[in-house]
């Protein structure tokens, strides 16, 4: 591939980072003090108070989910989006909650406000929304909605980080807040997440939940005492409160994701200005420009067709393949979640057409690569072989 989605997001020098500590004599490889580091340099890089290092987007979604199951045993409904990664969706039902959907809107790829209130009533448990490809899908009405119903905001940053709503960053306006640290995305530990919360409780919770539900992986006394009541017949290092996983990531996963961060805001601010440039030169006649980049931190070079005219989707796709661009069809997650076969016991026949935006982007829908060594040269290339 000529054009990849993504191109060296791991540098020489991470890989140094990693080297040096292996020199060492008998270093720490699993769990330890790196990962510390790493959860305190993420919290300050954010603005959240707690932060905590897992294997990857995913866990950290069924930990927010696990955590929301503690919450309400009886389980409750959950908003989610049709236009999401399948793990947003899954977890919801692996933890015993029913996923209710809220299409989207093109200009931010997020939950259409009015989509969510109409779907609200006594058994939503949360809302879990999904910042789609850097662009915020929060809004003043959104986060009222959720405290005034008492409905937890979770939020999914894992194509996101450093998308900003009214110059905060997203991830501190939900109970819990996930990231993806895989490969392609703004920054990589290889495999990798992170969740993030500004609630202590939540923080030591979620640390127990990570580790095999153990009560030793609380940090403060304050939280820890309530679990080890009434399990003085047990010792006090192997006590497994609650049936959960073992999601924690390694002191190698750390080294690279404190390396990674150091350019972590250079790398927006070009992945940012490669999205303009493009946006700017892509035809509008044929493509839809309007997103909303008011905080947005740009993942991938989204392109929409304004119509639903598949000789020319069909005709787009082979001079893409033609001339060595990568891409993804249906954009984010692969499109309608809808339309996947694990969700077929769970949803009603063809309830994906009542998603009418998420059809759009699933047939006529796409991401390319945005990666920050794009220079201006080359997205003139892949412009020129998309405007046809
Ligand atoms: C929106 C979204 N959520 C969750 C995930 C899952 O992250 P991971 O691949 O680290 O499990 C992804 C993965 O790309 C994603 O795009």
């Amino acid at each position: 591939m000529k054009y990849p989605l993504i191109k060296n997001n791991i540098l020489r020098q991470d890989l140094d980072e990693i080297i040096q500590h292996l020199k060492k004599d008998d270093p720490i490889l699993t769990n330890g003090p790196k990962v510390r580091e790493f959860e305190e340099a993420w919290n300050k890089w954010l603005g959240t108070k707690f932060s905590i290092f897992v294997n990857s987007g995913s866990s950290a979604n069924l930990l927010s989910l696990t955590l929301l199951k503690i919450k309400y045993p009886d389980g409750g409904e959950v908003i989610v989006p049709p236009f999401t990664w399948v793990s947003d969706i899954a977890s919801v039902i692996q933890c015993g909650f029913t996923p209710v959907f809220a299409d989207i809107d093109l200009d931010t790829l997020a939950m259409n406000f009015n989509e969510i209130k109409k779907k609200v009533n006594s058994k939503t448990k949360a809302i879990f929304l999904s910042h789609i490809q850097g662009l915020n899908g929060i809004s003043e009405s959104l986060l009222e909605l959720a405290s005034s119903k008492n409905i937890e905001l979770i939020e999914d940053v894992c194509e996101s980080h450093g998308a900003k709503h009214k110059d905060i960053k997203v991830g501190n306006f939900g109970w819990t807040s996930n990231f993806s640290f895989y490969y392609a995305h703004h920054m990589s530990t290889i495999e990798g997440g992170m969740i993030s919360t500004n609630n202590e409780e939540t923080y030591e919770n979620l640390r127990m939940l990570r580790s095999h539900g153990m009560v030793r992986e609380m940090t403060n006394e304050k939280y820890k005492i309530k679990y080890l009541k009434n399990n003085n017949q047990l010792n006090e290092k192997f006590i497994f409160f609650y049936p959960a996983y073992n999601f924690r990531n390694t002191e190698i996963g750390a080294i690279m994701g404190l390396s990674q961060l150091k350019r972590l805001d250079d790398n927006i601010y070009n992945r940012n200005e490669n999205f303009k440039y493009f946006l700017d030169k892509i035809d509008q006649n044929k493509y839809f420009k309007d997103f909303n980049l008011l905080g947005s931190s740009n993942y991938a070079f989204n392109l929409i067709l304004n119509d639903k005219d598949k000789e020319y989707m069909d005709r787009l796709c082979s001079n893409l393949e033609k001339f060595g661009i990568e891409f993804r069809k249906g954009s984010a997650g692969g499109g309608n979640q809808l339309r996947q076969p694990y969700l077929s016991n769970y949803i009603k026949e063809k309830e994906y057409n009542d998603y009418e935006v998420t059809e759009h982007v699933h047939f006529y829908g796409m991401y390319l690569g945005n990666y920050p060594e794009l220079q201006k040269d080359d997205i003139d290339y892949i412009v020129d072989k998309i405007n046809i």
